[in-house]
C-alpha cells in the first residue's frame, strides 16, 4: 500500500495477506522506492500520483494486480499491464456525487469571489459595507456547460436544476434521449459550449487526447463573464494560457482542483485574486474516500484470490494473468 489509508482497510487486508503499508509516514515513495517494494509483491494499492509503467513492472515480476484508489487511471501505463497479464482497477461511481460537490463549491466561490474576499477579510482591509464590494456573477438562471458528460458531468447538471440553470453539454458520444431528459441537458459543439456558458465545467479523464483540450484558442471563445472549473485532471487545461487570460480577464475567473505537474503548480496562480485553488481534493469526503479504499481494496482482494475483480480496466489482460 503506497500512501496511508483507514486502519480498517488495511486491517481486512492484513487478514488474509503480509500487508506492506505506509500508515505511519505517509511519505510519497518515490520511482526507485517502489521498484525495490515491489520486487517481491504480488499486489499494490496505488494512488493517482504513483506513476505505475514499464521500468516499475519490470522490477516487479510476481506482480498480478495494480489496484488504484482512484477513478482516473492515467498514472498507470495500462498497455504495459496487459502486456505482463497484470490486472488494473479503478474506483469509479462511489466518488461521483462528492466530486460534483465539489465542483458546485468551486463555481459557487468563483462565482461569488468567496475566496479573495475571504482572503481580504482576514487581512483586515474592510472598514465596512460598499455597494460594489466584491461583485461577482449570478448563479441562478444562468447558462453551465459541462465538457465530458460520464457520471459526475451528469451529477453536476442534475445540481443545475435547483439554480434554474440552462445546461448544455460536450461530449464524446452524445447521450441516449432518456438521459438528456433526465438531467435537462441538450448536447453542443465543444466550440458553441464554449461561446455560449457562463459556466464551463470540465469533466473528462485526461489521456493524450484531452492534452490541453481548453488552451489559448479555447479560452479567447468563452464570454469575458466566464467562470471555468476544472475538477478533472491536470492537462486537461493549458494551465500557462489559462493564467494569461485571468491575467488579462479575457474570463471573469476560475476554480481549480487539479494542476498540471501538480504537486508543482504554476506559481502564476498565486498572483491571481480571481482563481479558487484547492490541493485535488475533489473526492475528499470522509465517507467517500473510506469507499474508495475499501471497493481498492476489494478489487486486489479479489484479484489475489483469482478471481476478476470487479472495476477490472483491462480485461484482455485476465486471460493471460499471473498465476
Ligand atoms: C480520482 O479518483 O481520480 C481523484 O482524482 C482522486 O485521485
Amino acid at each position: 500500500m503506497t500512501r496511508a489509508t483507514f486502519d480498517d482497510v488495511v486491517d481486512r487486508l492484513r487478514e488474509r495477506f503480509e500487508v506492506e503499508d505506509n500508515q505511519k509516514d505517509d511519505t510519497p515513495w518515490g520511482a526507485d522506492e517502489l521498484r525495490r517494494r515491489l520486487a517481491d509483491k504480488d499486489g499494490v494499492l496505488t494512488t493517482g500520483a504513483d506513476r505505475v509503467d514499464s521500468a516499475l513492472l519490470d522490477a516487479a515480476p510476481r506482480l498480478k494486480a495494480v489496484c488504484n484508489i482512484a477513478v482516473g487511471y492515467n498514472n498507470i501505463d495500462l498497455a504495459a499491464c496487459s502486456e505482463r497479464g497484470i490486472a488494473a482497477t479503478n474506483t469509479p461511481e462511489v466518488l461521483d456525487e462528492t466530486t460534483a460537490d465539489t465542483t458546485w463549491v468551486l463555481l459557487m466561490a468563483a462565482a461569488r469571489r468567496i475566496t479573495e474576499a475571504e482572503r481580504w477579510l482576514r487581512a483586515g482591509h474592510w472598514k465596512g459595507w460598499k455597494n460594489d464590494q466584491f461583485l461577482g456573477v449570478d448563479v441562478h438562471h444562468a447558462t453551465l456547460g459541462i465538457v465530458g458528460m460520464g457520471r459526475i458531468g451528469q451529477a453536476i447538471a442534475r445540481r443545475a436544476k435547483g439554480f434554474s440553470m440552462r445546461v448544455i453539454y460536450h461530449n464524446r458520444n452524445r447521450l441516449p434521449a432518456k438521459v438528456e431528459r433526465a438531467t435537462g441537458a441538450k448536447y453542443v459543439s465543444l466550440e458553441r459550449l464554449l461561446r455560449q456558458s457562463d459556466f464551463v465545467s470540465l469533466n473528462m479523464p485526461y489521456s493524450p487526447s484531452s492534452h490541453h483540450l481548453i488552451g489559448a484558442r479555447q479560452l479567447a471563445m468563452m464570454k469575458p463573464t466566464a467562470v471555468l472549473v476544472n475538477a478533472a485532471r491536470g492537462g486537461v487545461v493549458d494551465d500557462a494560457a489559462l493564467i494569461a487570460a485571468l491575467k488579462d480577464k479575457r474570463i471573469a475567473a476560475a476554480g481549480i482542483d487539479v494542476f498540471e505537474g501538480e504537486p508543482n503548480f504554476n506559481p502564476g496562480f498565486l498572483g491571481l485574486d480571481n482563481v479558487a485553488l484547492v490541493p485535488h481534493i475533489g473526492s475528499a469526503t470522509r465517507a467517500t474516500r473510506a469507499a474508495m479504499a475499501t471497493l481498492a481494496a476489494r478489487n486486489l482482494a479479489a484479484a489475489l484470490a483469482g478471481r476478476r475483480p470487479p472495476n477490472l480496466l483491462n480485461p484482455e489482460a485476465w486471460a493471460k494473468r499471473r498465476r
